[in-house]
């Protein structure tokens, strides 16, 4: 199948968060699986040109009232060819979405702009006719809505497109004025679905205009069609639940391999877990805990935001991290950037309690040694798309407790205390208190009850999340959606 991705992170070459790991690895295993996949994306100017190829000539794109013109240049990542879209303007800058300083670009509309129409007129250049066009989250969203406007005759005729939502929370939101950058009329404005409350939402009209929707785990495709989890598009969502479809994302089981990572220390499989132990030396040393080997640690790797639940474990004079530290027998190492209300906070509970140390960077080596090196990983977030940092946990033994949320819930299986079943600590309602309770009884089960805690971890390591089965049910998806645009369903 001719596939034409088009996203604003793709993994290694920018990366904000999870997204960019799920395009790049659904991106290869479609490749390997034998289909045509082609990328675009904006480069970003952290990407470094030298490691790009030139592609001749400029491409003209038509932005706002005039036309942009941008250089092309290409790429390949595990063999995908990566197209990037080169404009000094709009991309000339470091940050995908945002500065420390505007943490919003205020050009963000015609940026995003760009990425869409540029990918279809590039499409053009090609003469390759896409059978999928397959977008990723609120920056891609204007790419369907092209599909069903400026472009429905022609070389896209055909061409089905899916959206995929990786975090409903995020969705473009502007004021309506900014729609003259994208070329769409005034009526459109109504007509597509892009207005929401008299505002320019870009999410929103990608949603109604992409012949299927996906998301990334069957729990958070229940959740957004509720008021509680749907951020004002539960509505819409749920008039389109039949083409909605909750494909949970695989991982990276080569990147994230236990027996043979290059970022730890100590090798270790299920069959023979001792380098674990040497892993947890060396993170207690590079953290600065003293060497405690009887005491449990827990690790955190974090956008510090109030989506991954750090208002209920670190909000001043509410959260429960104080008391946690305090009070119990364990080790608290927490990886990390973003809010500044939460790294001022996390900074001062850090001086205050020798048992918790935080690092506010971001730092991928650090990211899998906390991984090896911690018991416990917690991620007590209000909601989760999916996650993918308790299915690392999972492969390098290291238990889990979440909120019973998203792709947390379809992933991690509670702890039986009667049986020793389970592969994580899982709890129903997020609260400071109930974050406290849950960690409590995972440090409990550590000290009273060590060969659970042993089996549990090899269950852990045994699970397996692969993208061959999701890429499978992306195909399945595919198939709809150009079924949809032919008119046949
Ligand atoms: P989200 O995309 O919502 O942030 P995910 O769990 O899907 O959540 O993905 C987060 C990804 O970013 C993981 O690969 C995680 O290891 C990585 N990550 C987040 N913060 C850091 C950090 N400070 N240092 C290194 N890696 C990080
Ligand atoms: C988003 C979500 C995260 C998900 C990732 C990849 O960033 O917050 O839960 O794993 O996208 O799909």
């Amino acid at each position: 199948m001719r596939i034409l991705m088009v996203t604003s992170e793709f993994a290694p070459l920018a990366k904000a968060g999870g997204l960019a790991d799920a395009v790049s690895a659904l991106s290869i295993q479609l490749q390997r699986m034998g289909h045509d996949v082609r990328v675009v994306m904006p480069r970003y100017y952290n990407i470094d040109r030298n490691r790009l190829e030139v592609s001749p000539g400029e491409l003209g794109v038509p932005l706002g009232f005039s036309q942009a013109w941008c250089g092309v240049f290409e790429t390949r990542v595990k063999g995908v060819p990566i197209s990037l879209l080169d404009h000094e303007e709009l991309y000339g800058r470091s940050g995908i979405y945002g500065s420390r300083e505007e943490p919003d670009f205020h050009d963000n509309v015609r940026r995003f702009t760009l990425l869409c129409r540029g990918a279809l007129q590039l499409v053009k250049r090609w003469h390759w006719e896409p059978e999928v066009l397959h977008a990723h989250d609120w920056p891609a969203a204007l790419a369907p809505i092209y599909l069903n406007t400026w472009e429905r005759h022609g070389l896209f005729e055909e061409t089905g497109s899916v959206l995929s939502i990786h975090n409903l929370g995020y969705q473009g939101l502007y004021d309506k004025h900014e729609i003259v950058h994208t070329q769409l009329a005034w009526e459109d404005f109504h007509g597509t679905g892009l207005e929401h409350y008299d505002r320019l939402n870009l999410l929103k009209g990608g949603l109604e205009n992409a012949h299927q929707l996906t998301t990334v785990s069957p729990t958070y495709a229940r959740e957004i069609q509720t008021p509680e989890f749907g951020w004002g598009l539960d509505g819409l969502l749920r008039r389109r639940s039949e083409d909605l479809h909750g494909i949970l994302n695989g991982m990276d089981y080569e990147e994230w391999n236990p027996e043979d990572d290059p970022l730890i220390p100590g090798h270790f499989s299920e069959e023979d877990l001792s380098g674990k132990e040497i892993n947890r030396k060396a993170l207690r040393r590079e953290m600065g805990l003293p060497d405690d080997p009887g005491r449990p640690i827990i690790g955190m790797v974090s956008r510090l935001v109030d989506q991954k639940g750090f208002g209920e474990l670190c909000g001043p004079s509410y959260g429960s991290l104080y008391q946690i530290c305090d009070e119990m027998e364990l080790d608290f190492v927490i990886l990390g950037t973003g809010d500044s209300w939460c790294e001022k906070e996390l900074r001062s509970l850090a001086s205050r309690l020798p048992n918790l140390k935080v690092r506010l960077a971001f730092n991928n080596a650090l990211s899998h040694l906390i991984e090896a090196g911690s018991d416990f990983f917690l991620m007590p977030s209000r909601y989760e798309p999916c996650g993918l940092n308790q299915m690392y946990s999972l492969r390098y033994g290291t238990l889990p407790i979440v909120h019973r949320t998203g792709g947390l819930a379809d992933t991690v299986e509670n702890y039986e205390q009667e049986t020793g079943e389970g592969t994580g600590f899982v709890f129903d309602r997020l609260s400071p208190r109930s974050i406290y309770d849950t960690v409590g009884w995972a440090i409990w089960t550590w000290y009273n009850r060590p060969k659970h805690i042993d089996t549990m971890r090899r269950r852990a390591m045994s699970r397996r999340f692969s993208w061959e089965g999701s890429a499978q049910s992306y195909l399945e998806v595919y198939r709809r959606a150009i079924r949809r645009r032919k008119g046949v369903l």
